[in-house]
């Protein structure tokens, strides 16, 4: 893990509302892996005091990129960065996702901003892995494609793709996911994560999870971010043991 004061590259919209920006931090992009996020610093000022935590999208070996949308203050001022200013960053954070084990296809299941760190793991994928990438929305505005592979999409409302959410959109596609060793990768918001866990546990499927939370420190010292352990008593801490976990360890 590093502090740094790293260039920004690029900021620009890349689908519908989506953000993303490219960030010069070699000593970030070296040493990162897919899963892990970084906790960046918004503003220049001492508002907003605390750091915002960002997925790591994409990187390049010299770049790191990241993607969002505007909902609050920290991503309005982060939308607003002039290419060429510096930007204070810690990463890499957390554990990042297991690309090693049982399986002959990886399955993505994002719904909406969920899909920000798979480009990366797309990418890092061992060369004999297959990719299935289930995108959900709730219209077809906020369905993220970037970096997919393999695309089959689910909206709520029905504007692209399959009538409703991205877990009966993978109940639709049942077969074609018992017909091979699949492990799925997701990320989401909780209501989709809860399915999923009943949905992979129903069919005694492999899966991790990054999981979401208000962070402070980002790194283990505030322990501000709990999530309740399914597997034991107490909480993990998301920041430090995850933010990807088994999806069977937490209670989401
Ligand atoms: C490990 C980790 C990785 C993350 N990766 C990404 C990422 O790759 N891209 C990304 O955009 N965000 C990501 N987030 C969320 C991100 O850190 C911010 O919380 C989010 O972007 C909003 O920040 P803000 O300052 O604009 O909003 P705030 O001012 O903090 O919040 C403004 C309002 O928006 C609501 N809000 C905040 N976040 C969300 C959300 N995700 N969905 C819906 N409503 C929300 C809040 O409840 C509040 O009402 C990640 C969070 C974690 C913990
Ligand atoms: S954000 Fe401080 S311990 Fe996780």
């Amino acid at each position: 893990m590093v502090i740094t004061k790293s260039v920004l590259k690029e900021n620009y919209l890349l689908e519908n509302s989506i953000h993303l920006i490219k960030i010069y931090s070699p000593e970030i992009a070296k040493n990162c892996c897919p899963g892990q996020f970084c906790n960046i610093k918004v503003s220049c000022s001492d508002y907003p005091l605390l750091r915002r935590p960002f997925s790591i999208c994409d990187t390049d070996g010299n770049n790191i990129s990241f993607i969002f949308n505007i909902y609050g203050e920290g991503t309005k001022l982060l939308s607003q960065k002039k290419i060429g200013e510096e930007i204070d960053i810690i990463g890499p954070l957390g554990n990042g996702f297991n690309l090693k084990g049982d399986y002959n296809t990886a399955i993505i299941v994002a719904g909406g901003l969920g899909a920000a760190p798979f480009p990366f793991l797309i990418k890092s994928l061992p060369k004999d892995k297959k990719v299935i990438s289930f995108i959900g929305g709730r219209t077809a505005k906020d369905v993220i494609t970037y970096g997919m592979n393999n695309i089959i999409i689910s909206t709520d409302d029905g504007s692209l793709g399959f009538k409703g959410n991205v877990i009966q959109l993978l109940e639709e596609n049942i077969n074609l996911l018992l017909s091979e060793k699949v492990k799925v990768f997701s990320c989401g918001p909780n209501a989709m994560l809860r399915a999923l866990k009943e949905f992979c546990i129903k069919y005694d499927i492999v899966c991790e999870v990054s999981t979401e939370c208000a962070m402070a420190c980002g790194f283990g010292i505030c322990q501000g971010c709990p999530i309740e352990a399914a597997d034991k008593d107490g909480y993990y801490l998301v920041c430090k043991d995850g933010p990807v976990f088994d999806i069977r360890k937490v209670v989401i």
